[in-house]
C-alpha cells in the first residue's frame, strides 16, 4: 500500500488553484463547481463499488414495471441515483444557472432557496449503464457552458435553447471512469489532465498530466452487429481495417468494444485508437446512437484538447449547432490520422460501379 500521505503529487484542488493563478480575474466559482462535480463523482464511485451489497444493481423500480427515460431507455437504479447525486452536489453553491441531464426530459431549474450563477452543466450521470450488472467499467460525463448573458443578468429559468451551444463554446469538459481505479479526466481548455482517486485520502491526485492521443493507431472500436445499417464510407473503412496486411492499409488492426463509450474514450486517450458510432439506417428517428450534448461534445472536446480529433464523420463535432437537448448524432473520435481518413471517405463521392468480385483488383478480368 503506497504511503500516499507523503506523495508530492498535486491534488485536484491544488491543480485548480494553480490554474486559477494564471487567470487572476477568475472569481473562483468555476473551481468550486469542478470540485462539486468531483465530489459527486466520488459519491457515484462508492455506489458503483458497493454494487449489489447496497442493492445497487438492476433496473429502477423493477417491481413497479420499471422506469423509462426520455431516451426511451430503461433506467437502471444507478442511472437514477447518479443523476440525483450530480444534482444535489452541484445545485446549492450558487455557481449554476441550470442543468440538463440525459436522464431528465427538461432542464433542471436551480431551486428558489439557492442563488443562481453563471454556468450551465450538462451531464450523462452514468454512461455504459448496461454494464453495471456485469461489473464492467462505467463512468460519468459532463460539460460546462457559460449561460447566455440574459440568463446571468436576470436569473430567469433556463430553457432548452440556452443549452444549444456548439461544442467549441464549452468552458470545460470531463469524465469520471469507475474502473479498477476511479479516475477523473478534465479539460478546462488548456490540455487534458488525468487524476486518480486515492482511496485513503479520498482525493483525486494528478497522475496523468498533459494527456495526448497518438496520431496513428491499429485499433478500432465499433459495434459490428450494426454493419448492415452502415453507410458506404464506414463500411469501406471497416472493411479495409479487417483486410489487414493484405488489404489497402497494409497493416493488421485489432478491435475492441466495451459498450461504455466513456471507457473506450479513456483507452483511446491512453494509447490511441478510433471509436465509431456512426449515423446509420437502423432507426430513422435516431441519427446516431450517442447524444450530442451529453456524450459527443464533452468527449469531443477532451479528444481535441489531447491532440486527437472528434467528428460526425463529415463535420468537426465542435462546430455542430445543437437543435435539441437530447439530440443524437453520429460520432467518430480518436487518433487524428484515422478520423481524418474517415472524414475523407465521407467526402469522396460514393463509388458508382457495381463491385462484382470478378471485376475487382487481382481478378481474372484485370491485367
Ligand atoms: P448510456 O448508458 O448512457 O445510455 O450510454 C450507452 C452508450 C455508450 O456508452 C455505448 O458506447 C453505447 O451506448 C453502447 O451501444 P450498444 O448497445 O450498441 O453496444
Ligand atoms: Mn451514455
Ligand atoms: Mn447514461
Amino acid at each position: 500500500m503506497p504511503l500516499t500521505i507523503r506523495s508530492n503529487r498535486s491534488t485536484l484542488t491544488q491543480f485548480l488553484i494553480e490554474e486559477r493563478r494564471r487567470h487572476p480575474s477568475a472569481s473562483g466559482d468555476f473551481n468550486a463547481l469542478i470540485l462539486d462535480v468531483a465530489l459527486a463523482c466520488k459519491g457515484i464511485a462508492k455506489a458503483v463499488a458497493y454494487g449489489e451489497l447496497a442493492g445497487m444493481t438492476g433496473n429502477y423500480a423493477a417491481d413497479a414495471g420499471g422506469s423509462v427515460n426520455v431516451q426511451g431507455e430503461t433506467q437502471k437504479k444507478l442511472d437514477v441515483l447518479s443523476n440525483d447525486v450530480f444534482m444535489q452536489r452541484t445545485e446549492w453553491a450558487g455557481n449554476l444557472a441550470g442543468m440538463a441531464s440525459e436522464e431528465m426530459e427538461a432542464p433542471y431549474q436551480i431551486p428558489a432557496q439557492y442563488q443562481r450563477g453563471k454556468y450551465l452543466i450538462v451531464f450523462d450521470p452514468l454512461d455504459g449503464s448496461s454494464n453495471i450488472d456485469v461489473n464492467v467499467s462505467v463512468g460519468s460525463i459532463f460539460s460546462i457552458l457559460l449561460a447566455p448573458q440574459d440568463v446571468i443578468d436576470s436569473g430567469r429559468d433556463v430553457t432548452d435553447a440556452d443549452f444549444f451551444q456548439p461544442g467549441a463554446k464549452q468552458m470545460a469538459a470531463g469524465y469520471a471512469l469507475y474502473g479498477p481505479t476511479t479516475q477523473l479526466v478534465l479539460t478546462v481548455g488548456e490540455g487534458v489532465n488525468g487524476f486518480t482517486l486515492d482511496p485513503n485520502l479520498g482525493e483525486f491526485m494528478l497522475t496523468h498530466p498533459k494527456m495526448t492521443v497518438p496520431a496513428d493507431t491499429q485499433e478500432f472500436a465499433i459495434n459490428a452487429s450494426n454493419a448492415r445499417f452502415w453507410e458506404a464510407p464506414v463500411k469501406r473503412y471497416v472493411d479495409e481495417c479487417l483486410a489487414g496486411k493484405t488489404g489497402p492499409r497494409g497493416k493488421d488492426f485489432n478491435m475492441r468494444w466495451i459498450a461504455s463509450m466513456v471507457a473506450e474514450a479513456h483507452r483511446i486517450l491512453m494509447r490511441g485508437g478510433v471509436f465509431l458510432y456512426p449515423r446509420d439506417s437502423k432507426d430513422p428517428s435516431k441519427p446516431g446512437r450517442l447524444r450530442l450534448l451529453y456524450e459527443a461534445n464533452p468527449v469531443g472536446m477532451i479528444m481535441e484538447q489531447a491532440g486527437g480529433r472528434a467528428s460526425t464523420g463529415e463535420l468537426p463535432m465542435m462546430s455542430v449547432q445543437p437543435t435539441g437537448l437530447h439530440q443524437r448524432i453520429g460520432f467518430v473520435f480518436g487518433s487524428k490520422n484515422e478520423v481524418e481518413r474517415i472524414e475523407r471517405y465521407h467526402a469522396e463521392p460514393a463509388p458508382t460501379t457495381f463491385e462484382n468480385p470478378l471485376f475487382a483488383e487481382r481478378s481474372l478480368f484485370r491485367d
